[in-house]
């Protein structure tokens, strides 16, 4: 019964489209969230399993989230959840999803070219895809993403307009950007600023590190409604788009305040467990590159250390021989995992990571101790 509903409401939603096509335009490709079992529940499953059941097939290059597991991992997790996660991606995967499991699909299973028009989930995706590559998509929800991943089509609003991707707030940054901590503060302070309006960025001194801009927008798109930020010197087009009059000057001392904020204040007791948790978004290649190295400055770490990267990088960086001496130096690598991952929720921890959209996930949904660190903090603090 649920399964004849369920095509029938796709099968209107499909007519309406073609009786005003004018409403919507065609996609070349998807991101889907709304994929881990501990944020969509028995429900989510359940309308996954009907849809998948009901034989829908995605009519674009569809590629998924990442889940809370890492099946290969030997930090197991409640089976019912294991169980359940592994029955979402087999529903996704049988509508016909690369089973990419990343919120960085750009690097690997869905590369994007500039002007390419899609509907993408995952706010860090969608940020990265419009800013960096000049790419088109809205900052869709999991159901709208999966409506438009099943029909080809996506509503035209929001950025898929004419002026669509207008700027409407300059903000001007002054202050240092000492490490990947401060980019990501500067990109959660904007968004609190911005809403859903699209900002322009000037920074008088830019650090030119894309990786600086990957946790600017992931923090952006925590705190932040727009799907995307003019970075002066950096989105394709930038030089073109009509600069705003509207003037924001964001202080360091803003930052300062939202790190404090997102950080523990108070010492750990002893005994308190604590992890560092980093790859949020997944790694890169070059970011575990770069972990690797500061890495061998020290013997051992006092605490543990979680990395969390896509399962692409991971055999790339394994087959570069890179992922072996992390796990010489105690690193766990996960793969397919969010760092919302399922063990932590249960277990509890004392979270140290160098990432803001991890911090204020963990400690507002999981209810963790946070505090953040960058990567070089870190090493100092608990390298030995
Ligand atoms: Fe990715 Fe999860 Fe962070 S989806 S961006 S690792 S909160």
């Amino acid at each position: 019964m649920k399964t004849r509903v369920t095509k029938r409401v796709f099968k209107r939603i499909l007519d309406s489209i073609q009786a005003g096509k004018k409403r919507y335009i065609k996609i070349s490709s998807a991101h889907l969230s709304g994929i881990s079992y501990l944020n969509i529940g028995d429900a989510g499953l359940e309308f996954l399993e009907d849809l998948s059941r009901s034989g829908l097939k995605f009519k674009v290059r569809t590629t998924i989230n990442p889940g809370c597991v890492d099946y290969n991992s030997n930090i197991k997790c409640d089976s019912e959840v294991m169980e359940k996660q592994e029955r979402i991606i087999r529903s996704l995967k049988n509508m016909g999803a690369i089973e990419s499991l990343t919120c960085t699909p750009y690097l690997f299973d869905n590369p994007l070219r500039k002007n390419q028009k899609t509907a993408w989930a995952e706010s860090s995706a969608v940020l990265y895809a419009n800013s960096i590559i000049g790419a088109s998509t809205n900052k869709e929800g999991s159901l709208t993403a999966l409506a438009s991943a099943i029909l080809g089509y996506t509503a035209r609003t929001g950025v898929h307009l004419r002026n669509g991707k207008k700027p409407r707030i300059l903000f001007e940054y002054n202050g240092e950007l000492k490490d990947e901590v401060d980019c990501g503060l500067l990109g959660y302070v904007m968004g609190m600023k911005a809403g859903a309006e699209i900002p322009y960025l000037r920074i008088k001194k830019s650090t030119g590190n894309i990786l600086c801009y990957k946790q600017l927008l992931a923090g952006f798109g925590t705190s932040g409604a727009a799907p995307m930020v003019w970075i002066e010197n950096l989105t394709p087009g930038f030089l073109r788009v009509k600069k705003p009059r509207r003037k924001i000057v964001i202080d360091r001392t803003e930052l300062e305040e939202q790190k404090r904020i997102l950080s523990e204040e108070a010492l750990p007791f002893q005994g308190e467990r604590r992890i560092f948790i980093t790859g949020c978004p997944h790694m890169s290649l070059e970011e575990i590159k770069s972990f690797h190295e500061t890495l061998r400055s020290i013997d051992r770490l006092s605490v543990e250390a979680w990395i969390f990267t896509s399962r692409n990088v991971y055999s790339e960086a394994f087959r570069k021989g890179l992922l072996t001496e992390l796990f010489e130096k105690g690193v766990r690598v996960f793969k397919d995992s969010c760092v919302m991952h399922c063990s932590l929720k249960k277990e509890g921890a004392h979270v140290i990571t160098n990432s803001v959209k991890a911090a204020y996930y963990l400690r507002g949904s999981f209810r963790l101790k946070t505090t953040l660190k960058s990567l070089k903090e870190f090493i100092k603090e608990y390298g030995g």
